[in-house]
Order: C-alpha cells, then sequence, then structure tokens
C-alpha cells in the first residue's frame, strides 16, 4: 500500500494533507524519514507519524450507544457537543450515526463507519423497525392506537404515515414502534392527534435492543450476530 493512503486510512487526513505532511519529513517508516507518499510498505513496516505508530484498523466498526440528552446526532454542530464527544475512538471523523435521535431524545443509537450497513438500517425499503417509549403532556386519546394504525397525515407531508403499533402503557406513557424515519416523526404523530411529547426513549432498531448495561452515555462495540441482523 502506499504511504499516503495507509497515512489517510490510519487517521483523519485527507490525502493531499497527507503527501504534504511526508513531503515535509513528517513521517518515519522503520525509523527513516520518507518524503515520497508514493513509497511501498507492507504490514511488516512500522510507520511513525507525530510521534505515534500508525495502525490500521481492521474492517469497519459497530457501536450502540446510550444517548443522553443534551447531545446532537451529527459530527460537528457549534451549539451543542456531539455523540462522538462520548466516544473513546480513533479516528471518529470516520464514524457517522445511523438514524438520528433529537437532542432532547434518549435511548439507543448506532454507530458506524460501515455505509452499506447503515444504508440497510434506515433505508425506507427496508421497513426496519424503531421502537420508543413516549411520555405525553395528556391522557392518550382512546382512538390514538386506532389512528396510528391506519396511518396519519403529518403537517407538510403528501403521504399518510405507515401504520404504526402503540401499546399504551399507562394514561400519558406508550410504546410506539414505527417502520419509517421521518423528521420528528413520533412528535409530529402525537402532535397531528392533538397531543404533546414530552419526554422520549428509543429502545429498539430492527431486532437490536438497547443494552440495559449501558448507563446514558455509555457505549460498546456490537457482536457480530448483532451487526449481521440487519
Ligand atoms: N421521532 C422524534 O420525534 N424524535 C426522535 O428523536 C426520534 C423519533
Amino acid at each position: 500500500m502506499r504511504l499516503d493512503k495507509f497515512l489517510c486510512d490510519c487517521s483523519d487526513l485527507t490525502r493531499t494533507m497527507a503527501g504534504k505532511l511526508i513531503r515535509q519529513g513528517e513521517v518515519l517508516v522503520d525509523g527513516v524519514v520518507i518524503k515520497q507518499p508514493a513509497f511501498h510498505i507492507n504490514e511488516q513496516n512500522e510507520v511513525e507519524f507525530d510521534g505515534v505508530v500508525l495502525t490500521l484498523t481492521p474492517g469497519h466498526r459497530y457501536f450502540m450507544l446510550h444517548k443522553p440528552q443534551g447531545y446532537v446526532c451529527s459530527n460537528d454542530d457549534p451549539d451543542h457537543p456531539t455523540v462522538f464527544f462520548l466516544l473513546d475512538e480513533p479516528s471518529p471523523a470516520k464514524l457517522h450515526v445511523v438514524g438520528r435521535l433529537d437532542l432532547d431524545t434518549t435511548g439507543l443509537v448506532l454507530i458506524t463507519d460501515d455505509g452499506q450497513w447503515s444504508h440497510r438500517v434506515t433505508s425506507p425499503r427496508h421497513e426496519c423497525a424503531k421502537t420508543y417509549h413516549v411520555w405525553l403532556a395528556d391522557p392518550i386519546a382512546p382512538e390514538t392506537a386506532e389512528l396510528f394504525a391506519e396511518g396519519i397525515l403529518l403537517r407538510s407531508e403528501r403521504d399518510k404515515t405507515r401504520p404504526a403499533k402503540l401499546e399504551v402503557l399507562g394514561e400519558c406513557e406508550a410504546r410506539l414502534t414505527i417502520h419509517e424515519g421521518k423528521y420528528h416523526q413520533v412528535k409530529r404523530m402525537f402532535a397531528a392527534v392533538g397531543n404533546k411529547v414530552i419526554g422520549l426513549h428509543r429502545e429498539q432498531v430492527g431486532d437490536l435492543v438497547l443494552d440495559e448495561a449501558l448507563a446514558p452515555g455509555e457505549y460498546r462495540e456490537l457482536t457480530a450476530e448483532e451487526i449481521a441482523a440487519f
């Protein structure tokens, strides 16, 4: 593999930046400065940059995070900490969130660097189920489950929502399973029936349930079985 490509793959550097740093003599291969970006290295070579020996992360990375309130599901935000502040992983800029949650929503967030996998989880074609625990400002009207099962028209949408399952857990508390991911969907569904979501927690995506051993802010790698489930 070319030295500049190796440097990019191990870091957040672009190919141009990697080439520049190599030409400046900032990269060592087996203790010797190499200034040619096209220099070929193999697995036996030790590449050092900025005093650190670089290693490639083998394969893709997959995590589940218990998102607390107050964190944004994006790679960069001017006003709030992002969920990536909670990860202690190399090259966080290479990771992305699979299906965002709002700033005030808590619960299961999937994070990966595998674009094809995240497409399978989020693509409307795959109809992956997402289950939320919902707390409401007002008592749930008796016809709500039926309306959600039939699909309802949200403001500024052309089509009705796909059939969703509402399980009433208490006067102002429910579990809702939806099969799509429109913007603020759960909040808008309850707004459409005259109620207001005051608490929202994602419990499950597909067959994957939030690990109850994870406290808010904690995360873990997915197992091979969990990755293969999508
Ligand atoms: N629906 C919402 O309204 N908000 C979320 O964070 C997730 C689903």
